[in-house]
């Protein structure tokens, strides 16, 4: 399948207001096309409410929200929302019809032949993981949750919407299957550079998923960041709350072994022989618990077999505590 782009959105100033009550209060970001960004934030604080504005689910009573520059006012939400995947937490197959038949339901509104339908089923069942041979005949019933999920996303995905919305569509699975979807939408996301906005409630998924994310409070936007920037540097004490007083650990699991300074001057010869050996694409927190476990105090990095430095738990500790 050609890798297609996916397009910007922007957000403008953007505000809901239900009679007395503001439920996302003049939002303003902009997500890169081909990039993910995660909306985070305490229950209630308008992150639904944000994503069925980009769809028209909901109109904003203010402000502009632009893909690729237009304005999505100023299309049919009808014709808006086929270009738009939306993937919603309980799922919501047709429980009448197959696991294909759900598949292809936009692709059909869109009027594609038979033979190319059938062909996009099969190519998406096998990127979520599912087995056409085995499930295309099934229904929705006859699936647990996690492959009902992977169904939600294989639908939101089928006619290669560029923009998809994502509201906690790994929420109800167990943390093993969520990891594992987690892999492979992100591999499915890169592949056909589809522009995401995905809400959750749980931070690490955010710092796992995002190119950007949201922090929202009260129906603010109160940090937008790539999620690195989030773990160093908080904007205030809510968002270092929400991140976690393990902060420094997690921003370990974002950055690599080769993208840290080395100690230079160190002879692998001569280090002790239970140092073990790390690759420079690992990151700084595999890196740790291979220390940690093989009771090193250094690891000894080689790239295509030549030995490029030495990491040490020293080095690791200072990456935890710098700006934290
Ligand atoms: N149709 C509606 N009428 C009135 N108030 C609404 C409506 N929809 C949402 N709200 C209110 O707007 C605020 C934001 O709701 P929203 O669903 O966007 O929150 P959320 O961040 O998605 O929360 P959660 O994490 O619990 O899903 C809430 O206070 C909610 O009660
Ligand atoms: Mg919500």
């Amino acid at each position: 399948m050609a890798t297609q782009r996916g397009a910007s959105v922007e957000f403008r100033e953007v505000s809901k207001r239900y009679s007395d009550q503001v439920a996302v209060d003049r939002l303003s970001f902009t997500v890169p096309a081909g990039k993910i960004c995660v909306l985070v934030g305490p229950s209630g604080s308008g992150k639904t409410t944000s994503l069925k504005m980009v769809n028209r689910l909901v109109e904003p009573s203010e402000g502009q929200i632009l893909i690729d520059g237009t304005n999505v006012l100023a299309e049919e939400p009808t014709t808006l929302r086929r270009r738009i995947g939306y993937v919603i937490q309980q799922v919501g197959l047709f429980p009448h019809q197959t696991i294909a038949e759900n598949v292809a339901t936009v692709p059909r509104l869109l009027r594609w032949s038979g033979e190319r339908i059938d062909a996009r089923v099969t190519e998406l069942l096998t990127l979520v993981g599912l087995d056409p041979r085995r499930y295309a005949k099934r229904y929705p019933a006859q699936l647990s949750g996690g492959e009902r999920q992977r169904v939600g996303v294989a639908r939101a995905l089928a006619a290669e919407p560029p923009v998809m919305l994502m509201d906690e569509p790994f929420g109800a699975v167990d943390p093993i299957v969520r990891d594992r979807l987690q892999q492979e939408f992100l591999q499915i996301q890169r592949s056909q550079g589809t522009t995401v906005l995905f809400v959750t409630h749980d931070i690490d998924e955010a710092i796992r998923l995002g190119d950007r994310v949201a922090v929202m409070r009260g129906g603010r936007l109160v940090q937008f960041s790539p999620p690195a920037e989030l773990l160093a540097h908080p904007a205030n004490e809510f968002v270092a709350q929400f991140v976690g007083s393990d902060r420094g650990l997690k921003r370990l699991a974002l950055l690599t072994v080769g993208g840290t300074e080395l100690e230079t001057d160190v002879d692998p010869a001569r280090v002790e022989p239970k140092a073990p050996r790390l690759e420079p694409s690992m990151s700084l927190r595999d890196a740790l618990a291979r220390l940690l476990t093989s009771e090193s105090e250094l690891g000894l990095v080689y790239e295509d077999g030549r030995f490029r430095g030495a990491l040490t738990l020293r080095q690791i500790g200072h990456m935890i505590r710098s700006d934290a």
